[in-house]
């Protein structure tokens, strides 16, 4: 066999698993039929939300349209003394700051059990909040790289595998899709076993951003988040045995045992880096700045509250760090609040 007819059959794992979730979604053939894609008058963000919703049976009141299901944690982050040679962020001073974190399970679907394949990439959000009590968040994946170079392909991605139901004529639109688009077959595809831990999870910011000390030198970069215990994954067999909510229930048994640590890395784009594309995965040669240490102490009191109330954004962000051109990082704050919009209806 191949690689190509390979790559397609692991795949087509991947689209059971997408179907097997549409399937739960018993709005999304009338809400499709409806024309609610088709829709000139919705913007972009709108679209986006529209299919992560049809995907999921959603909207679901109170949740996250994408990454529904989470569990937040806090602590504090302090960074160290090579951090402020690239940023001039208040955060990045050598300083402690608090921070709060939400860790989540890929999809809207709020009661995902956590070892399902569509829960990964898992996420993480991070508010850093401010010595002058304004915040600034980061919000990552446990994944390095993304499927797809723009918001028009995500959307396209998202409405081809809700058009491929079971009595979609062959290729289905989401074969199609990955047949044209090599880097969603490649996210696809990647084996992505389950998370032992919350805690033993590495998590990448896919997307660059730009980074600019006290003296005006500028260089790009993009986040990882790495567990100092190390990456930690359960085999196939373990995780069919897995609780639903076993990700969940162990974060907070963890906690009470004693502290969770990850690093916060800036992996640095050498010329000849793309810093617009999130496919576009840069060397793992290429050089990393340890800028500090993310230490987690406790839960949130008023967990499903505050989750809720709460809207990370990718780009809230402190003088000293800025966007870069890539447009789905661009994309991402509209989306975001049309979901923050819906769950607070
Ligand atoms: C155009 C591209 C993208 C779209 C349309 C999109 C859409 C969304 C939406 C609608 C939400 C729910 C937000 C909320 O209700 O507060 C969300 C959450 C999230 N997204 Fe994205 N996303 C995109 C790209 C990315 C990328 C590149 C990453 C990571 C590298 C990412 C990671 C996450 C995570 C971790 C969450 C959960 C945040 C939380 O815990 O509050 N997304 N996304």
């Amino acid at each position: 066999m191949d690689h190509g007819n390979n790559g397609l059959t692991r795949a087509e794992g991947f689209m059971r698993a997408a179907l097997a979730l549409l399937a739960t979604a018993t709005c999304c053939l009338s809400f499709t039929s409806s024309g609610a894609f088709a829709a000139d008058e919705k913007s972009l963000s709108e679209k986006l939300v529209d299919s992560f919703n049809a995907l999921s049976g959603g909207p679901h009141p109170g949740f996250r349209a994408n990454h529904a299901k989470g569990i937040l944690a806090t602590g504090t982050f302090t960074s160290t003394e090579i951090a402020a040679s690239l940023s001039k962020a208040p955060h990045l001073q050598s300083v402690t700051v608090p921070v709060m974190v939400r860790f989540s399970n890929g999809t809207g679907v709020p009661n995902l059990p956590d070892a399902n394949p569509n829960a990964s990439p898992h996420g993480i959000a991070i508010r850093f909040t401010l010595p002058d009590g304004t915040f600034t968040d980061i919000v990552a994946i446990s994944f390095n790289g993304f499927p797809v170079a723009t918001p028009e392909d995500f959307l396209g991605l998202l409405t081809s595998v809700a058009a491929s139901g079971p009595d979609a004529p062959k290729p289905t639109p989401i074969e199609q899709f990955l047949g044209s688009h090599p880097a969603a077959l490649k996210f696809v595809t990647a084996p992505k076993p389950a998370a032992a831990s919350f805690a033993t999870l590495p998590f990448y910011g896919v997307n660059a951003f730009k980074f600019t000390n006290a003296q005006g030198v500028s260089e790009y970069g993009r986040y990882q988040i790495i567990p100092v215990e190390g990456d930690q994954r359960l085999s196939d067999k373990a995780a069919e045995a897995m609780s639903p909510n076993y990700l969940m229930e162990e974060l907070p048994a963890r906690l009470a045992a004693g502290p969770v640590v990850f690093r916060l890395v800036a992996q640095l784009a050498k010329k000849g880096d793309s810093t617009t594309d999130p496919t576009s995965v840069w060397p793992d040669e290429r050089p990393q700045i340890d800028l500090g240490e993310i230490t987690l102490t406790g839960p949130v009191a008023n967990d499903a509250e505050v989750q809720k109330a709460t809207m990370f954004n990718p780009l809230a962000l402190p003088d000293g760090i800025g966007a870069s051109e890539d447009p789905v990082l661009l994309a991402r704050p509209g989306a975001y609040a049309v979901s923050f919009g819906q769950r607070l209806k």
